[in-house]
């Protein structure tokens, strides 16, 4: 069968031998101090296993400083290049690329951990985030200026070690959000204020990594179509319209990126990312450790420990539903954005469904999707899809339990109906990942 899904995809400097990227999952699978484990090898070879094309890694920090929390591989420093090799060499057996996330929290890191605990984050403003309130200050230009050469240097590790590309994190309200977003940045100097100070900083860091690692390696961002900032704190200011997106977007591409990855929302989590369920019983059992790292903020995380505040977040998770579907929630402004740029453009957010898959690729929304939730439920979707079938037998049902969970325990499919209510098959399951272990 002539499937679009599986037809390679060709950036400038890339191609990937379909359709179906895995976009970024973090989970704290590594140890304390930023170097790798075993485990992350693991599960990035699960998804290389089932037939993705590329697989664009978990957030990684390109400094502890911006870490979100502890256990998170990072790229900090070059003597993590030869884990990142190993995953790299892990993963291209299968014929699958592997793109690495480039990130910098700014403030919105959820555990900040030792190393930052006398720290306040960096951010482009001094108001702290809503969600838990964690401190932060407006980086200085000095500031600005080595955040920048962190992001190239990172490019460079990703480079030396072998592997097919990096993304920079431009999404989800974390640092380039919060420079982006006119609901976020208040700065008064030249990169806040108007749209072309306050994308600054992102083209300022394109530009450092093509210095660093010429044109020939690939580079894709990471990006809203729209922030809906105001939809958890319905008193904040919006953010970026669908509009400025797209300048951003012309100018992401005119400053030298391979393609863009299109999403929404304008922190992490929100209603638009990851689109679906909340489940507010999970909330009050695993988002502890983050309500004592904050301060405080409008929303703080105990507000899932009284069950009589529970219907007010619900209410506000809910009620963007009605302009947003779940399943291709941002691909309306997705397709603004590839009609009006020349790069292949991806899109994040619900893909699942081959007859949706298909319907974005032939139709002109986005050149490819990346998929997150569905392949945590299944690792080997693309091989079902390939099959033709156009869900797996017991498909994601987006219900976000795999979110909320990883901040506690080990990332996997926590939706226990997926299990036929077998608890204990499902805890074997999710713990696949420490196997095979290599000192056995
Ligand atoms: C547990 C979990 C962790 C995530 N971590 C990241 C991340 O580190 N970086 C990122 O850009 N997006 C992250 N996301 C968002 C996904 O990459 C994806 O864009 C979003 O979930 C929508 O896709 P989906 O509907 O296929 O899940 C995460 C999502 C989940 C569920
Ligand atoms: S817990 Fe499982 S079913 Fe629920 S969203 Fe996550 S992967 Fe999908």
């Amino acid at each position: 069968m002539d499937d679009i899904i599986f037809k390679p995809l060709t950036f400038r400097n890339l191609t990937v031998k379909n359709r179906l990227f895995r976009s970024s999952i973090s989970g704290r699978w590594d140890n304390y101090d930023g170097s790798g484990s075993q485990a992350r090898i693991n599960w990035e070879e699960k998804f290389a296993r089932g037939g993705i094309g590329a697989i664009i890694t978990s957030f990684v920090p390109v400094h502890v400083r911006g870490r979100i929390m502890p256990n998170y591989a990072m790229i900090d420093h070059n003597d993590k290049i030869p884990f990142w090799r190993k995953v790299g060499e892990t993963v291209h057996q299968y014929d699958c690329k592997f793109i690495v996330q480039l990130s910098h929290s700014g403030r919105q890191r959820d555990v900040p951990g030792v190393e930052n605990l006398m720290n306040k984050a960096l951010s482009s403003t001094n108001r702290k985030d809503g969600f838990h309130g964690l401190l932060c200050q407006a980086m200085t230009r000095e500031e600005i200026r080595q955040i920048v050469q962190y992001f190239a240097d990172g490019a460079r590790r990703a480079r030396e070690a072998g592997l097919d590309g990096v993304e920079l994190h431009a999404s989800h309200g974390y640092l380039f959000t919060q420079f982006l977003s006119s609901g976020i940045n208040d700065r008064k100097d030249e990169y806040g204020g108007s749209l072309e100070n306050r994308a600054r900083f992102l083209l300022e860091v394109i530009k450092a990594i093509r210095r660093e690692v010429g044109d020939d390696f690939h580079l894709q961002v990471k990006i809203n179509a729209i922030d809906v900032n105001n939809a958890l704190y319905p008193w904040e200011k919006k953010g970026n319209t669908p509009e400025e997106y797209l300048q951003i977007c012309k100018w992401v591409e005119q400053a030298g990126a391979d393609a863009l990855h299109v999403s929404a929302g304008s922190l992490f989590p929100h209603p638009l990312v990851p689109p679906g369920g909340f489940p507010l019983d999970e909330a009050n059992w695993w988002y502890g450790g983050m309500a004592s790292a904050g301060v405080r903020g409008y929303l703080n995380y105990t507000i899932f420990h009284f069950k009589t505040l529970r219907p007010i977040f619900r209410w506000l998770w809910n009620r963007t539903k009605k302009d947003f579907p779940v399943e291709g929630v941002s691909a309306e402004y997705c397709r603004e954005i590839k009609k009006n740029v020349s790069i292949p453009v991806l899109n994040t957010g619900g893909y699942q469904d081959g007859r949706l898959i298909r319907k974005v690729i032939s139709e002109g929304y986005c050149d490819g999707v990346a998929i997150a939730r569905p392949l945590i439920a299944n690792n080997d979707l693309p091989k079902v899809l390939q099959e033709g079938k156009d869900l797996p037998d017991k498909p994601c049902t987006f219900c976000n339990r795999c979110l909320v969970n990883a901040v506690a325990n080990p990332l996997g499919c926590y939706d226990v109906s997926r299990y036929g209510g077998d608890h204990e098959a499902m805890i074997r399951e999710v713990m696949t990942v420490f196997r095979p272990q290599p000192f056995a």
